[in-house]
């Protein structure tokens, strides 16, 4: 077994689902593929990977599939010559090349793997699925919504194996955490908060001016969608999840607030996705505060969850003992203020409830660097995309999770930019969930 091969009998066992057979797993349509059974099928068969873009998120896969059994790159294509020369010292065996079509001409390759700026992702990941390559496309799906649409439609219509780099659904903490939205355990949700916080310009440094717009393409609009497509996108995928609907209304206010040194995309902005039954999901984010990094939090009548933090809290805690109970009236000085009889006893605020994980060896990270980050299901996902490579069968429920994440994104960068509040718009609607 390689460094980063997954042990998927542990993954499934860790969400408690082993010795539940496939009916558990039939919640989870999209985890089916590291069933044993499913395994066995695989016949410890390589799939054949192209890698286009060879920045750093490439440079980061790269660097994980080389240690996964069920991964062979057999080609890298970059148009910047540095990166390129990066991935081949990894990968010297892998061909090279600076024009993806040609890497699309080519039979020995089976699947791309995209990690190009936002702006190539759709003309990329078209091309490839109608030349019959299976995809691995990062996030976000694309520059513009008619763009998902057409990515979706395109691979509906080729039937080829498509995967977005939405980590999230491969990360046991989020899977558990919905897992526990999904049963009841926090009651009727009834609000989210995504929010995520950096303090860093968010700019990477160039060599020469003229590559200024190459290499931060980031913070330009004809590149990038600023903070709603490369950090929003992940977060607003939890409403989807959650929900299982979509919102019926978008409002937002996004500013340049800060960092004023000739970016496009805003530095600050703040979105409400409204569902049709009153719930609203936010989502925050400034890049020149970092106090409160980043989260995903369900709120419900129940209970709540802290989704990259991996904690869940009910609204009533259990009643520590009373000695317990007592030394925390010293420590906040309770007996001041309140009587020390009846229920007061237990302090109700929420810092006075610690919560608890709702896996095991829960692992987290602040959000200041999303190349890649340990246990965020990343690895997991790749994987899984080289099994459904040598499988050639697509995966159920992540390009349509995916799709409306990205959609939500742009809808929200749309209603930001247009300061209007936007109705979903019907000809976005895909054949998923909920829409009422
Ligand atoms: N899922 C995640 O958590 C995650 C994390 C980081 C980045 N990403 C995504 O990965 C993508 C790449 O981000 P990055 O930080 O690696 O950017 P980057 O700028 O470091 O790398 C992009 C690479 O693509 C190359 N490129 C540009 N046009 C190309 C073309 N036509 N053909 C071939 N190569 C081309 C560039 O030269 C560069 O080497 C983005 O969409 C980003 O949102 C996802």
């Amino acid at each position: 077994m390689g460094e980063s091969d997954i042990d998927r009998r542990a993954f499934i066992k860790q969400l408690g689902l082993i010795g539940q057979g496939s009916l558990m797993l039939s919640a989870l349509p999209w985890l089916e593929g590291f069933a044993a059974d499913k395994q066995k099928e695989l016949k410890g068969e390589k799939a054949k990977i192209a890698i286009i873009g060879t920045g750093s998120r490439g440079l980061y896969h790269i660097n994980n599939m080389l240690s996964m059994s069920n991964a062979d790159i057999v080609a890298l294509c970059d148009i910047y010559p540095p990166h390129l020369e990066d991935a081949a010292a990894l990968c010297p065996k892998a061909k090279k090349y600076t024009d993806y079509r040609e890497v699309l001409a080519s039979t020995d390759v089976e699947g791309v793997l995209i990690a190009c700026p936002l702006h190539m992702h759709a003309p990329i990941t078209i091309d490839a699925l109608n030349a019959g390559k299976h995809v691995f496309c990062e996030k976000s799906m694309a520059r513009t919504p008619e763009q998902c649409k057409a990515m979706y439609d395109t691979y509906k219509m080729t039937g080829k194996v498509l995967y977005i780099g939405q980590q999230r659904l491969f990360d046991l903490k989020y899977i558990k955490a919905l897992e526990m939205v999904h049963s009841g355990k926090i009651g009727e949700v009834v609000g989210i908060r995504n929010f995520w916080f950096r303090n860093n310009d968010w700019r990477r440094p160039v060599p020469e001016p003229s590559l200024e717009r190459q290499i931060n393409w980031r913070l330009y609009k004809e590149y990038s969608g600023g903070l709603m497509t490369e950090l929003a996108t992940h977060q607003l995928q939890i409403g989807t999840w959650a929900l299982k609907r979509i919102p019926d209304y978008i409002m937002g206010s996004g500013d340049i607030v800060f960092w004023k040194d000739g970016r496009e995309v805003y530095d600050n902005v703040n979105v409400i996705y409204h569902y049709s039954n009153g719930v609203k999901m936010t989502f925050e984010s400034i890049i020149s505060n970092k106090r409160y990094g980043m989260d995903e939090q369900i709120l419900g009548h129940t209970g709540t969850l802290e989704l990259a933090m991996g904690k869940y809290y009910p609204e009533e805690p259990k009643q520590a003992p009373g000695i317990q109970q007592f030394i925390n009236q010293i420590e906040h000085k309770a007996f001041d203020n309140i009587s020390i009889a009846g229920p007061s006893w237990v302090p109700e605020t929420a810092s006075e409830n610690k919560g608890e994980f709702v896996v095991d060896n829960v692992k987290t990270h602040d959000g200041s660097n999303t190349t890649g980050a340990v246990g965020d299901g990343s690895i997991e996902l790749v994987s899984s995309f080289c099994d459904s490579v040598i499988s050639g069968k697509p995966i159920p429920v992540l390009v349509e999770e995916a799709y409306y994440s990205s959609i939500l994104a742009l809808l929200g960068l749309q209603a930001m930019e247009e300061h209007k509040i936007l109705a979903f718009p019907e000809e976005y609607k895909i054949p998923y969930l909920n829409h009422a």
